[in-house]
């Protein structure tokens, strides 16, 4: 892709995370000319776009660039013709959130904005939009890629894959968090460590570390209990057991303490709801402060408050990626993209996370050295099976397809309560469920 005005659409631009974004563009700017970048938002989320766009343009005059910055809600306007379309939606915003953490909660089950019922809620709500704005992209920009950072990124790229013709590659923040970390644990440089990570999105394991070429798995995972700091900020930082992780073999995310550590997790959830409330009630307070910092005509720095959010390095991920298409690099990058038969537990048509090699075309993923043994594939299948149920009942609208998905993910204790948190959900969401109704 060689091309002198490079033009990219930030979906969802109003968001308090777009800051990063905007220093992540300013960063690579001489590998990534962008001539144009349009901020587009809904009507709901005017006033944040306002105050994120000035802000933004702020930060790109004092970084003396010649990034011009658009602020739109004219979604088709900011799609036409763009070379790539990021998104970082969130449908009926925090408040939503709020509610999906809530509902399971009340059914003594895990409450969370990706895993479980919480990420099941938003997906349905989610994915009818993303779809919409993947005919947006077929129409205005067939050539451009999408790059997805909305939650839950698994689900969203499975439905963009399987129902859509979109070019497009899914993004989360974990594997580079965690590679970032493993190289502090073991003081090497970034670029010194090799992991192989098995799994889909926030439900993966890393079954090979190396650093400076030297196998550290066993070492790290002997590390692992006693560490801190290998959270993120949205999740509780229990440290791991382990005979739990020298049984399992391999490095398992932070997401998984939702499934090895439920009663944990769960009881932690519900003293947070009764002191701080939830989790979106959190970074409701974190969102309201840092709105107030980014109106303040000087500054142009992205404040360190950002860090309190759990979506930390989430814009090196995505400049990384982008980054690489564009200069046709041809680097590995941890990314979610249709399996196509790497890991041969799961159908060849569902979305994984996995190391792909990034060149001009995309991402290809790279074969692994073993598939995954029992103790991982049970969980993985079984999560997996969850998606596929949740991306077609979320596109079909079907009452039956969603009560067995939630039937059967782990986090959701039995049929009756699937039953009744499915009926919370969609009571309390009606007005963005309308493919139920
Ligand atoms: C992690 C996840 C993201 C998620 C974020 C939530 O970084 O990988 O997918 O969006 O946490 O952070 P928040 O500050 O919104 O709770």
């Amino acid at each position: 892709m060689t091309k002198k005005e490079l033009k990219i659409a930030v979906i969802g631009g109003g968001s308090s995370y777009t800051p990063e974004l905007i220093e992540g563009f300013i960063n690579s700017y001489y590998e990534l000319p962008i001539r144009d970048l349009f901020l587009v938002d809904v009507e709901e989320g005017r006033e944040k776009l306002e105050i994120v766009g000035a802000f933004a343009k702020r930060m790109v005059a004092e970084a003396g660039l010649p990034i011009r910055i658009h602020l739109t809600m004219d979604r088709k306007e900011a799609i036409r013709n763009a070379d790539f379309v990021t998104t970082q939606i969130r449908v009926g915003l925090l408040e939503a959130r709020a509610r999906d953490e809530k509902i399971p909660l009340r059914y003594k089950c895990i409450g969370q904005e990706t895993t479980g019922a919480g990420g099941f809620a938003k997906a349905l709500r989610t994915i009818p939009v993303i779809l919409e704005i993947c005919k947006e992209i077929e129409e205005l920009a067939p050539d451009s890629f999408l790059i997805n950072f909305t939650n839950p990124a698994g689900l969203v790229t499975e439905a963009v894959i399987k129902y859509s013709n979109v070019k497009s590659i899914g993004l989360c923040n974990l594997p580079i968090g965690t590679t970032m970390k493993i190289a502090k644990m073991t003081n090497a440089d970034v670029s010194q460590v090799d992991m192989e990570w098995v799994g889909i999105n926030h439900l993966n394991w890393t079954t090979k570390i190396k650093v400076e070429g030297k196998d550290v798995l066993d070492e790290i995972l002997n590390k692992m209990p006693g560490s801190e700091g290998m959270n993120m900020k949205n999740i509780p930082d229990f440290g791991w057991d382990r005979d739990l992780l020298r049984s399992l073999g391999a490095l398992p995310c932070r997401y998984l303490r939702y499934y090895y550590m439920t009663d944990k997790m769960l009881q932690e959830e519900r003293g947070s709801l009764q002191n701080k409330g939830t989790r979106a009630e959190v970074v409701m307070q974190i969102e309201r402060e840092l709105f107030e910092l980014y109106k303040n005509p000087d500054l142009s720095h992205k404040p360190k408050q950002l860090d309190e959010r759990g979506g930390a390095y989430y814009s090196l991920a995505a400049v990384n990626l982008i980054t690489s298409i564009f200069n046709n690099k041809k680097d590995i990058q941890t990314v979610n993209i249709q399996n196509k038969g790497v890991l041969d537990c799961l159908n060849n048509d569902v979305s994984v996370e996995v190391n792909c090699v990034i060149d001009a075309q995309g991402a290809h993923p790279v074969q692994i050295d073993k598939q995954p043994g029992p103790q991982i594939r049970g969980l993985l299948q079984v999560v997996k099976a969850y998606e596929e149920l949740t991306v077609e009942a979320a596109i079909k609208g079907s009452y039956d397809t969603a009560l067995q998905a939630l039937t059967i993910h782990p986090l959701v204790i039995s049929a009756d309560v699937a039953k009744q948190i499915l009926d919370d959900i969609l009571n309390e969401n009606q007005h963005f469920l309308p493919q139920f109704y």
